[in-house]
């Protein structure tokens, strides 16, 4: 069957819906364009929206964005791209494969008039930049990207940091109660660790349609995940002329006083990490710098 006609039986379209959106690009639905609004606005002006809460402490807390060209790879709806924009005098580049996420992040552009940010559909590794960024962000993005790939990618954004730049990485680990990213509908976290029989019958009974054209729905989230371990990042960075410089693997215990730095790495209490923050650099600066 036609690559085409085949996407639009697995997307369910009607064949006018199809029609229409082969002719004119990406279409989403008005509920599903408003949900996308809604969370990504919210990621964007709420400083306490839950998820988020901890990376922008963090990135606060670490880093000084002024003056930096700050790449947000696979920026989704741009959220946390306009965050930056706005919280530093900084230069925002958003990419992403997914047409949809692209159209609501510019929308959202727009609508808050922030000028310093520009978001582009952009597979880097069929076209990869010509400019060097200092800041690379990958924010909850590796743990969806199939680990071969993922390993040309850090290649190429490794050619793209410019001279003194990182890369930030933070994703929630394979172990984390929230990295099946469907614990909200299954009502159970560290789902991903059911029988799979069972866990996929749960997300196809609770199944629903999400914003993305290219996850555009549950079942799709979950079967898209890598089940990204601290080992297998390091792995998918060999041969990229990276190497890890700083690492915060943040569990609830670091909500009690005096344990803020506490580092859970191991067995069995990894499981409580919820997010691990990985900050990467080109092997002979982080040499030089005096890191390794
Ligand atoms: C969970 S979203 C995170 C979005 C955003 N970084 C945030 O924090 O809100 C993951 C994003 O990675 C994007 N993505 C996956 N593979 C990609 C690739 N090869 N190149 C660029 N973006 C990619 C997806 O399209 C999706 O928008």
């Amino acid at each position: 069957m036609p690559p085409l006609l085949n996407k639009r039986r697995q997307q369910k379209l009607p064949f006018e819906d199809w029609l229409k959106q082969s002719l004119h690009g990406p279409m989403i639905t008005a509920t599903l364009y408003q949900e996308g609004i809604t969370y990504a606005e919210q990621n964007f002006l709420d400083e306490s929206a839950n998820h988020l809460r901890v990376d922008k402490q963090l990135l606060k807390e670490k880093f000084n964005l002024n003056k930096n060209k700050v790449l947000d790879f696979g920026c989704g709806m741009g959220g946390m791209s306009l965050w930056y924009a706005s919280n530093w005098d900084c230069q925002v580049y958003g990419v992403d494969i997914d047409r949809h996420h692209v159209k609501i992040a510019n929308d959202l552009k727009n609508r808050h008039q922030v000028k310093n940010v520009t978001f582009e559909v952009r597979n880097v590794l069929e076209r990869p930049f010509e400019e060097k960024f200092d800041f690379i962000v990958l924010n909850d993005v590796a743990e969806h990207i199939q680990l071969p790939i993922l390993e040309k990618i850090f290649k190429a954004l490794g050619q793209s940091l410019a001279y003194g730049g990182s890369i930030y990485v933070s994703y929630p680990p394979w172990r984390s109660p929230y990295a099946s990213h469907v614990q909200h509908v299954t009502g159970i976290p560290w789902c991903q660790f059911l029988p799979q029989g069972m866990l996929m019958r749960m997300i196809e009974k609770n199944n629903r349609p999400i914003v993305g054209e290219e996850e555009s729905d549950l079942v799709a989230a979950y079967k898209g995940l890598n089940h990204l371990t601290h080992k297998k990042l390091m792995k998918s960075i060999q041969g990229s002329g990276l190497v890890p410089v700083y690492r915060k693997s943040h569990s609830f215990i670091n909500k009690l006083p005096g344990l803020k730095n506490l580092n859970l790495r191991i067995f069995p209490f990894d499981f409580l990490v919820t997010k691990e923050f990985v900050l990467l650099k080109k092997e002979n600066e982080a040499y030089n710098a005096g890191f390794i």
